[in-house]
């Protein structure tokens, strides 16, 4: 897949010229000059003649035709009648293009990439809005961004498929999200350098409810149980972050120094900044627990207590033991 920066200059042909008006003048130029999301779904009834069909698009657009025709999905709109788009795919997209095609202007026919991504993406929500990945996007950095849909899909050409799949995608992230990508050279973190991993393994670029995009998993869990079914509960004994702060409270998934993705670089000194502070109910009957002195259970001074996970292996949560033991 291929990226592309996001258009800067959002402004229409039209709005620049006017750009020398009084400030709401400009505003009512470029609104009237503003696309109207015409693959608004609404099928173009057969007699509206603004329509030429695509063959038409052919005669001076060539090249586009023909990668268009070849491989792209959306081709199957020329031939599929439900839609109602038959021999006229291009115009889906573009909108009626009788005048274009006849005064050959840039000014007649739509091109959304002139177009402010917020507004050219209407046009493709037309008909993508219902599709179950697109339902986080009101939650989405991109969306709010200006992050346009061609900033990461061709539209024309068929998508490139060749290559590993995670290598391809991660590529299209990050030419936007270097230090995201550089992150990942750190010594502990998943194999997305490598093409194993990918970036939408874990984020879904159209959004989510969830903080950051983060993929969602069966019942709205993060997408990391996708893979890491064993840390899925209920448990009958659960460590309580694991639902309230989640994965991220302990690991680092973007890479870390630490060995196991931990956000610290030992155990204790992750399991102390929760537990040192654990205030005892009644000062007397659980005391020491974690304490230092003996005859506390827990006495850190000596190594044995200092690796927690020895011994509280169920880290994440235990279906046999309260105190994450077993
Ligand atoms: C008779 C030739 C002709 C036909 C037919 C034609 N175009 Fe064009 N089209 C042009 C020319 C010439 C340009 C301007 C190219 C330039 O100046 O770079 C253009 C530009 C465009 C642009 C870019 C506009 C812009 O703002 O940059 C789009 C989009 C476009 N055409 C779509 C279509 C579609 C869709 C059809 C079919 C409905 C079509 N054209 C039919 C000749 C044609
Ligand atoms: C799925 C929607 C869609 C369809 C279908 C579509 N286009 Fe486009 N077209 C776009 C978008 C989006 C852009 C702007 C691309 C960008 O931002 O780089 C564009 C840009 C263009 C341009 C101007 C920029 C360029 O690449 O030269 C031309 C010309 C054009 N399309 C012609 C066509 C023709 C001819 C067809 C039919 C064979 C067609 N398009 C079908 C969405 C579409
Ligand atoms: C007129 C309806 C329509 C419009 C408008 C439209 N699409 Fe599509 N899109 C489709 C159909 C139909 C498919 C094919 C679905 C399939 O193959 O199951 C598709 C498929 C796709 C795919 C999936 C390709 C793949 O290989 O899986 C992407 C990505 C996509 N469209 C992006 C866009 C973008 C970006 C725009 C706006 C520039 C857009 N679409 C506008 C109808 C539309
Ligand atoms: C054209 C540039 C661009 C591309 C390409 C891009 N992003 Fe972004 N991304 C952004 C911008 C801009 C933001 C918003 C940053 C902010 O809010 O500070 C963002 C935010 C995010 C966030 C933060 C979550 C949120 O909703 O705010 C995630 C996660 C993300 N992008 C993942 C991805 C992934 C995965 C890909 C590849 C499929 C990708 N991005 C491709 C520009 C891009
Ligand atoms: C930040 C990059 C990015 C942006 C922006 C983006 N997409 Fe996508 N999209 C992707 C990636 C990557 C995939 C493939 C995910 C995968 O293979 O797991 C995808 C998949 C798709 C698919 C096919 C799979 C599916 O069911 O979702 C469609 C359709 C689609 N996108 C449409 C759109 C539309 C419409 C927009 C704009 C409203 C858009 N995308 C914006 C990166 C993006
Ligand atoms: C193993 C899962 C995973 C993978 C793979 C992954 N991410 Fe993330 N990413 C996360 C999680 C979890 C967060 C939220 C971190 C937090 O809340 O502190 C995040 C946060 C982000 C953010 C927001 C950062 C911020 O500071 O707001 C961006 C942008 C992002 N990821 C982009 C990417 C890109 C680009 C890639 C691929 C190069 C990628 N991620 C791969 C899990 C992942
Ligand atoms: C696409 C599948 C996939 C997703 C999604 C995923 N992981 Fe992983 N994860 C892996 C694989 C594969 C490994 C083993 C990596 C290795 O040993 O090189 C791994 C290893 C780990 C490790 C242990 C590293 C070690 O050194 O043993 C942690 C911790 C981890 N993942 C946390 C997460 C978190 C947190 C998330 C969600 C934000 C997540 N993973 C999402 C596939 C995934
Ligand atoms: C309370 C802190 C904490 C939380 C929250 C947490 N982990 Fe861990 N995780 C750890 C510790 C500590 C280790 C290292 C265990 C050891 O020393 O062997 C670990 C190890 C791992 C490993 C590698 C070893 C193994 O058991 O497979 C994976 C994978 C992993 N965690 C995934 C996750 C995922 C996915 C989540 C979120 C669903 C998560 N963790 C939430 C503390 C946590
Ligand atoms: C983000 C904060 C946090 C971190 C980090 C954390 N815990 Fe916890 N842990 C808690 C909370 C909150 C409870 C519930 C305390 C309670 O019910 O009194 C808990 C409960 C426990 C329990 C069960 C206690 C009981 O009485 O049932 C054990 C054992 C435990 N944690 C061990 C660890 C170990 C070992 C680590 C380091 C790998 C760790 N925790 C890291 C927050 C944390
Ligand atoms: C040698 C094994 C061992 C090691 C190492 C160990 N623990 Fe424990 N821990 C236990 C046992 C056994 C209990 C149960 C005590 C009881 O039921 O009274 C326990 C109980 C706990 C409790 C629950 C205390 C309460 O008030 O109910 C917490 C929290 C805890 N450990 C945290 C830690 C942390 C943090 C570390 C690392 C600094 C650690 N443990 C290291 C064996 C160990």
């Amino acid at each position: 897949m291929h990226a592309k920066r996001v258009k800067c200059d959002p402004l229409s042909r039209a709005a620049r010229a006017a750009a020398a008006l009084p400030f709401f003048l400009v505003l009512a130029a470029s609104a009237l000059s503003q696309e109207k999301p015409d693959a608004s779904g609404a099928k173009p009834a057969a007699a509206q003649p603004e329509y030429v069909g695509s063959e038409t698009c052919q005669a001076c657009h060539e090249d586009i035709f023909k990668a268009f025709q070849k491989n792209n999905r959306h081709a199957a709109l020329e031939t599929d009648k439900r839609r109602g788009w038959e021999t006229k795919a291009c115009e889906a997209c573009h909108g009626p293009g009788a005048k274009h095609a006849e005064t050959t202007e840039k000014s007649d026919i739509r091109n959304p990439a002139k177009a402010r991504p917020g507004q050219a993406e209407k046009a493709c929500l037309a008909c993508h809005t219902n599709q179950p990945t697109q339902v986080g996007r009101v939650f989405n950095g991109h969306g709010r961004n200006q992050v346009g849909c061609s900033s990461c899909h061709k539209v024309h050409a068929a998508e490139v498929r060749t290559g590993p799949r995670a290598a391809r995608l991660n590529a299209a992230c990050s030419a936007c999200h270097r230090a995201e990508r550089a992150s990942f050279v750190r010594p502990h973190g998943h194999a997305v350098n490598e093409g194993v991993v990918a970036c939408v393994d874990c984020h879904n670029p159209h959004g989510t409810m969830l903080p950051k995009a983060i993929s969602t998993a069966i019942g709205g869990e993060p997408g990391c149980l996708n893979c890491h079914s064993d840390k899925r509960g209920p448990f009958a004994y659960e460590h309580p972050p694991m639902r309230l702060q989640g994965c991220t409270a302990c690991h680092e998934p973007h890479g870390s120094a630490n060995p196991r993705m931990l956000t610290r670089p030992r155990v204790p000194q992750l399991c102390l900044e929760c537990h040192a502070n654990i205030a005892l109910p009644n000062g007397g009957t659980r005391s020491g627990a974690l304490g230092t002195t003996p005859p506390a259970l827990h006495d850190l001074r000596t190594i044995r207590f200092q690796n927690c996970t020895i011994c509280h292996q169920k880290i994440h949560g235990s279906h046999i033991d309260r105190r994450l033991l077993r």
